[in-house]
């Protein structure tokens, strides 16, 4: 117990409670600067991606143009449209619309990311036949097949029912994963397959038995811009946006993308998405 009186022990509380007060007062302010520092983070954060999207879309025009011209010329010069060409020239000019077709597949890479960025990308689900899409995709990679050593193999869907979901974005995800398949594979074969995943989901699946990817890489090879280095990754070119497109694309269509792979063995990439679509906004999102 003190001996104080109450005049002192009020004028002891009250300064305590003055002091308290401007803590309070201080760490208000305090919480106040950080808040104001958050919100100009966002802003930045918003700025630098709007800006990328707008870069990445204007690039990707800006590219097309002079891209279509390319294309277009080689076509007439390999066709001899003005004349004959050597055997070497047909190689040479067969080398440029090579390396124009793939250009104008990065410069599509880079636009679709950039409507996505920018939630320009839109969904339109039809019913549609696995089949159809199978042998659609069959047709899209038989000059590439005829020209390799390795085997394209569609396994036939069983009992499946038919799909209803935006087709194109499904053939976009598989596209992009067989043309990996084969640009890794340099033997052997690449397998396509579909089953169902329980009750209301399907799994695509594109097998290879090509050079494989160590398990720590796993995590984030579908990133953006994620390549992985290896001796044959250093012939082979691309952007590093083909898996990271697949990632979105799936996600769009309400499912999920994934790989198990054993280096020297082979790869399996894998897309599971609704039988149907939901066009009903996703609870929470
Ligand atoms: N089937 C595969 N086998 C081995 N490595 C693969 C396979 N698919 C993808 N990868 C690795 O993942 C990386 C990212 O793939 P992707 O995003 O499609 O980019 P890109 O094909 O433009 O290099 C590739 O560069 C490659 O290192
Ligand atoms: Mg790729």
């Amino acid at each position: 117990m003190t001996d104080s009186t109450l005049p002192e022990l009020t004028e002891r509380l009250l300064r305590e409670n003055e002091s308290l007060r401007a803590e309070l007062e201080e760490t208000n302010q305090g919480v106040l600067a950080l808040y104001a520092e958050l919100d100009t983070q966002a802003e930045q954060l918003r700025q630098a991606s709007d800006l990328k999207s707008r870069f990445l879309s204007y690039m990707s025009h800006e590219f097309r143009t002079p891209l279509g011209s390319i294309r277009s010329i080689t076509r007439l010069l390999s066709d001899e449209m003005d004349g004959p060409l050597s055997a070497e020239q047909h190689k040479q000019v067969l080398f440029i619309s090579g390396a124009a077709a793939e250009l104008s597949d990065m410069v599509d890479d880079l636009l679709d990311l950039a409507k996505i960025e920018a939630g320009r990308i839109t969904i339109s689900p039809a019913w549609f036949d696995m089949l159809d899409l199978f042998a659609a995709l069959r047709g899209m990679f038989r000059p590439i097949v005829d020209a390799i050593a390795v085997d394209l193999i569609f396994e036939e869907p069983q009992d499946m029912p038919r799909l209803y979901t935006d087709d194109k974005k499904l053939a976009q995800i598989l596209r992009n994963f067989i043309s990996n398949a084969l640009k890794f594979t340099q033997q052997g074969e690449v397998r396509v397959s579909v089953r169902p995943e329980g009750e209301r989901e399907v799994r695509f699946a594109v097998t290879d038995t090509g050079i494989g990817i160590p398990e720590d890489l796993h995590g984030n090879l579908f990133e953006d811009f994620v390549q992985i280095d290896t001796p044959l990754q250093k012939r082979l070119r691309g952007t590093g946006l083909g898996l990271s497109l697949c990632k979105r694309f799936a996600e769009l269509l309400g499912g999920r993308v994934g790989v198990e792979s054993t280096p020297g063995v082979g790869s399996t990439f894998f897309v599971i998405i609704p039988l149907s679509i939901s066009t009903e906004p996703v609870d929470g999102a």
